[in-house]
């Protein structure tokens, strides 16, 4: 069996709400009553960082590829910068957020590459966490983070999918949405059927939803927000759409 990677950092459970991550310390061994070690079984290497209860930490995730995750998670990373310290972690191989970011004149947020984080981020007020699909469960990414957004686009069969995977967040405590990205907008019904459908299953789902633009791409490839790209009405719609998400999900 492949040992474990050496502990890199402590949990300070005075500042700490452990009892949150208890259920996953198989993984953890009390030290004394302060703090304790992690010891990690498995590739859990977010938790190999100090995390402090004032932080917000969001995390991004779905099975499924291409349903944007790493568009929501660097508009709302952009949209957190405005309110505080803000870390992106980009937890895709591919890469994906980091090249965006770099792309363009910089974001207003500090990125960072999962295999590249350590020590604490105490600093930051919000980390946004974009992940790669099907590398780990929904739960456990949910357990480890204050809220899951759950990008879907509306596509009816891939829907139903994840509602079953969903089924495995239920009464576990966690707090996630649902959010409709790339939703196509009149006379298409699509977003309005999905909606409809969560609803109707009980899903916890953003009251707001992205609509289709195709500002997204022309904003990937400058390296900037929806929000930077000109001549182009519905970019501006687009990172309103944003920005509701940005309330709905602090409150
Ligand atoms: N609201 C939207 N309107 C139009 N296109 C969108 C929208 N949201 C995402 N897209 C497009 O969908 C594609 C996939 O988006 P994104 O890369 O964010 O998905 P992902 O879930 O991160 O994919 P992967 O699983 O490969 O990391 C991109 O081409 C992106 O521009
Ligand atoms: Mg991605």
């Amino acid at each position: 069996m492949k040992s474990p990677p050496e502990p890199r950092a402590f949990f300070f459970l005075e500042k700490y709400d452990w009892d949150r991550f208890f259920p996953l310390e198989n993984k953890c061994k009390i030290k004394n009553n302060f703090s304790f070690e992690i010891i990690f079984e498995t590739n859990c290497r977010i938790n190999s960082v100090c995390y402090s209860k004032s932080m917000k930490l969001i995390s991004i995730g779905n099975d499924k590829g291409g349903v944007g995750k790493t568009v929501t998670a660097l508009h709302l990373a952009a949209l957190f910068a405005a309110r505080g310290k803000t870390l992106l972690v980009d937890g895709d191989r591919n890469r994906s957020a980091t090249d965006w970011v770099a792309a363009g004149p910089g974001l207003g947020f500090e990125t960072v590459h999962l295999d590249d984080l350590s020590g604490s981020l105490d600093h930051f007020d919000f980390v946004v966490v974009d992940t790669k699909g099907g590398e780990e469960s929904l739960l456990s990414l949910a357990k480890r983070s204050d809220f899951l957004v759950i990008p879907s686009k509306p596509e009816a069969v891939s829907l139903r999918v994840l509602m079953r995977t969903l089924e495995t967040l239920k009464n576990e405590g966690v707090l996630y949405k649902v959010l409709l990205t790339d939703v196509p907008t009149y006379p298409s019904v699509d977003g309005h059927d999905a909606r409809g459908m969560l609803l109707d299953a009980g899903i916890p789902l953003f009251g707001a939803e992205i609509r289709s633009s195709a500002a997204f791409r022309k904003a990937m490839i400058d390296g900037v927000t929806v929000r930077e790209v000109k001549r182009d009405p519905r970019a501006k719609r687009a990172w309103m759409d944003y920005e509701l998400v940005v309330k709905e999900i602090l409150g």
